[in-house]
């Protein structure tokens, strides 16, 4: 068995398109090792990729798996780390709140929001599109969904930051606890002030009925919806616009014919979508994909990234091409986990880049910005800024 050696491969941060295309040609899953994961294995092709996300085969619950050290923290207490029937407990108690339906009620105060951070944004005719808009967005929008519009944003943006794209291991850790006794206290506040919100209505489910929530599965709950509904929807907006701005005929498109912006926003999860491989999965059993005999208890990381520009799947897969239909993209992941936020996130997407095209025609990249600095390990893939002017 070879392994694929990613240590150290600025290369594949800055571009891991051409390493993923190699890889599928040479099969459907691959032993690798980076910076921070000594051992675990790599699926690239579509179809097995999609397979492997809905294969109960694999746990999501590292508790489970022999060989793992994840750090014992409430934070770990949360449904995307657990199989069922615990994962559909969680899963059930805010799957309402997320609804198509619900997130459509949503739509007039996130087109608020928006407009109000484009007010202060356009008239310097420069800005990080990152720090002042795809940051702010939907981080304004799931604190005030769950009830927190006070958190301190860019404390937590620092702890969020170094957990999900960690630059060194006991620096995830520092965060990994901090972040632990930050959410406590922000449920402890909450506790002494209810609101009409869907921390409250957690916290009452925890305090009257303690059996359907844990104290550490309510800490769980909250790290999960602050983090994903953040890290991800803000590279969504910022990978989505610079593929529009690295590609002048596309973007023109968009601006001549705005009926194409719901299929542009799929094409951008597609081409470049926010969450690079899947949460780690581990194997209950041997598990065989292609000619590779996964044994039990080895760490699956399932590459997002490399089945959305798999060729057997989407003809020309490298090419971005916003009247695509790119039909059952991996961005959103598949099976049971699949993302819980997927109408909130995709509302926010359309929003944000239909506002952003029209409050600034002369989008464009700016001339005077550095080299792109992408987000480190293998889990979310973003830049740090996007300078741009208008
Ligand atoms: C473009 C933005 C987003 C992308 C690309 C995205 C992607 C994903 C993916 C790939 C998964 C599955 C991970 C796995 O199976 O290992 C997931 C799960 C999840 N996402 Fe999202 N997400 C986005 C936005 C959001 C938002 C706005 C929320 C808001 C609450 C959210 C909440 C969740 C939750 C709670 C789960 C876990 C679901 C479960 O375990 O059943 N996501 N997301």
């Amino acid at each position: 068995m070879s392994v694929v050696d990613l240590r150290g491969a600025q290369d594949f941060t800055a571009n891991p398109y051409p390493f993923y295309a190699k890889m599928r040609a040479e099969g459907p899953v691959h032993a690798i090792r980076t910076d921070d994961i000594e051992h675990a294995w790599l699926i690239v092709g579509y179809e097995e990729a999609r397979a492997a996300l809905a294969d109960q085969r694999f746990s999501k619950d590292w508790r489970t798996a022999e060989h793992w050290a994840a750090s014992e923290n409430p934070i770990n207490a949360n449904m995307l780390e657990m199989d069922a029937p615990h994962h559909t407990r969680l899963r059930r108690l805010v799957a309402g709140e997320f609804t198509a339906r619900r997130i459509e009620a949503l739509r007039p105060r996130v087109e608020e929001i928006t407009g109000r951070l484009l007010d202060a944004m356009v008239p310097a005719g420069r800005a990080d599109l990152v720090d002042a808009f795809a940051f702010p967005l939907p981080m304004t929008v799931i604190c005030e969904l769950i009830g927190v519009p006070d958190l301190d944003r860019d404390a937590f943006r620092h702890l969020s930051n170094a957990i999900v794209a960690p630059v060194a291991r006991d620096a995830e850790e520092k965060a990994v606890h901090a972040m632990g006794d930050y959410l406590d206290e922000l449920i402890a506040d909450k506790r002494r002030s209810p609101g009409e919100d869907l921390m409250s209505a957690l916290i009452q489910a925890r305090d009257e009925q303690g059996d359907r929530l844990s104290s550490d599965e309510l800490v769980g709950m909250a790290f999960l919806l602050l983090v994903a509904g953040h890290e991800t929807t803000v590279n969504l907006i910022s990978n989505g616009v610079r593929a529009l701005l690295d590609h002048p005929d596309q973007l023109a498109l968009l601006r001549a014919r705005p009926e194409l912006l719901d299929g542009a926003v799929e094409e951008m999860l597609r081409y470049e979508g926010p969450v690079e491989t899947a949460t780690f999965r581990f194997a209950r059993e041997p598990v065989t994909i292609g000619s590779q005999v996964i044994p039990a208890g080895d760490a699956v990381l399932v590459a997002l990234g490399s089945g959305n520009r798999d060729a057997d799947r989407y003809p020309d897969p490298d090419t971005f091409d916003i009247r695509r239909e790119p039909r059952g993209h991996l961005a959103f992941g598949h099976g049971m986990h699949f993302c819980l936020g997927a109408p909130l996130a995709r509302m926010e997407g359309r929003i944000a880049v239909r506002a952003l095209l029209d409050r600034c025609p002369g989008l464009a990249p700016d001339p005077d910005g550095e080299e792109p600095d992408w987000l480190p390990g293998l889990l979310i893939r973003g830049v740090r800024r996007l300078p741009v002017r208008w």
